[in-house]
C-alpha cells in the first residue's frame, strides 16, 4: 500500500491564511500590525533565499517587515548592539537573525541577546526550557510546524513510539522535546548512535534531520509509519531531495512528507504564527 502525503505546502498555506485573518482582526481593532525585523549577516546564497522568502510571507500577511543586511565584517558588538535597539523598539515583535553566522561570530551570544518575548526563532534558552518544562510559547519554528503536520492528519500520538535522528539545536533536540510533550516515548539518534538501523525499525513516528540524500534505506520504515523528512540536498543532476528513500518508504509508511513541499514551507508559516503570538501574548 502507498502512503498517503503530508502536504506541507498546502497546511502551510492554512496556517498563513489563519495568520493573516489575525492581522485583519488586530487592524479592525485599531491596533497596530505586528513586526518582524530579519537580520542577514553577509552573503550566504542558501540564507539569501530562506530570508527572501520570510520577508515575502511577513508582507503578504499584512506585516511590517524590517530588513538588515549587513557586511560579513559585522563585528559581534554591532550586531549586538542592533539587536539591543530592536528589543527596545515597540514595532517590533520578533527578531530573527538568520543562521549560519560568519565564523568570526558567536551564535550563543546572539539568539541570549534576543528578549525571549521577542525571539519567534524559539531558539532562546528561556523558550527551549519552558517547551522542556511543559509551558511552551515561542517554539522552534520547524518542530513546531512538524507537530502542526502531525495534527493535520489526526493520529494518536500518545504512546507512539517517536524516533528523531539528528540532535542539532534548531531541528533535533526541540523536536524531541515536541515528541514528548505529545505523549511519545522518545529516541534520539545522533553520531554516536551505534546500530542506527535497529532504532528507526521501531520507530512509529520517524523524524529525519540529518542533511545527507538517502540516508535512510527506505526498506529500515516500519509498516505503517509517520515519516517526516527534513532534510533538503541537491543532487548532482540539480534535483532537490530529502533524507530519506522516499520511493521505497512510501511503499511501507502510512503517511509521509515529500520533498521538496513537506516539511521546508512549515518553518516559514511557523515563523509568522509566532511573530502574531508574540504580538498578542506579549506586546500588543
Ligand atoms: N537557519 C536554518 N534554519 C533556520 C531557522 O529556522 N532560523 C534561523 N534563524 N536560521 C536558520
Amino acid at each position: 500500500m502507498s502512503a498517503q502525503i503530508i502536504d506541507g505546502k498546502a497546511i502551510a498555506a492554512k496556517v498563513t491564511d489563519k495568520v493573516a485573518e489575525g492581522v485583519k482582526e488586530r487592524k479592525d481593532k485599531g491596533l497596530r500590525a505586528p513586526g518582524l525585523a530579519v537580520i542577514l549577516v553577509g552573503g550566504d546564497p542558501a540564507s539569501q533565499i530562506y530570508v527572501q522568502s520570510k520577508r515575502r510571507t511577513c508582507e503578504k500577511v499584512g506585516f511590517i517587515s524590517k530588513a538588515f543586511d549587513l557586511p560579513e565584517t559585522t563585528t559581534q558588538d554591532e550586531l549586538l548592539s542592533l539587536i539591543d535597539q530592536l528589543n527596545e523598539d515597540q514595532t517590533i515583535d520578533g527578531i530573527l537573525v538568520q543562521f549560519p553566522l560568519p565564523k568570526a561570530l558567536d551564535e550563543t551570544s546572539v539568539i541570549e541577546q534576543i528578549k525571549p518575548s521577542k525571539d519567534v526563532d524559539g531558539f532562546h534558552p528561556y523558550n527551549v526550557g519552558r517547551l522542556a518544562q511543559r509551558i511552551p510559547l515561542l517554539r522552534s519554528c520547524t518542530p513546531r510546524g512538524m507537530i502542526t503536520m502531525l495534527e493535520s492528519i489526526d493520529v494518536d500520538l500518545h504512546g507512539k513510539h517517536a524516533v528523531v535522528v539528528g540532535a542539532s539545536n534548531i531541528v533535533g533536540r526541540p523536536m524531541t522535546l515536541e515528541l514528548l510533550l505529545a505523549g511519545c516515548t522518545t529516541t534520539t539518534c545522533h553520531r554516536f548512535t551505534t546500530d542506527l538501523e535497529h532504532h528507526v525499525r521501531q520507530a512509529d513516528v520517524l523524524v529525519v534531520a540529518r542533511g545527507q540524500a538517502n540516508f535512510i534505506p527506505g526498506d529500515w520504515i516500519k509498516e505503517g509509519a509517520i515519516v517526516l523528512d527534513v532534510g533538503i540536498n541537491r543532487l548532482e543532476s540539480g534535483k532537490i531531495t530529502g533524507d530519506v528513500e522516499f520511493e521505497v518508504a512510501k511503499e511501507r509508511a502510512a503517511w509521509i512528507s515529500p520533498v521538496p513541499g513537506g516539511v521546508g514551507p512549515m518553518t516559514v508559516a511557523t515563523l509568522i504564527e509566532n511573530t502574531l503570538l508574540a504580538c498578542n501574548e506579549y506586546h500588543s
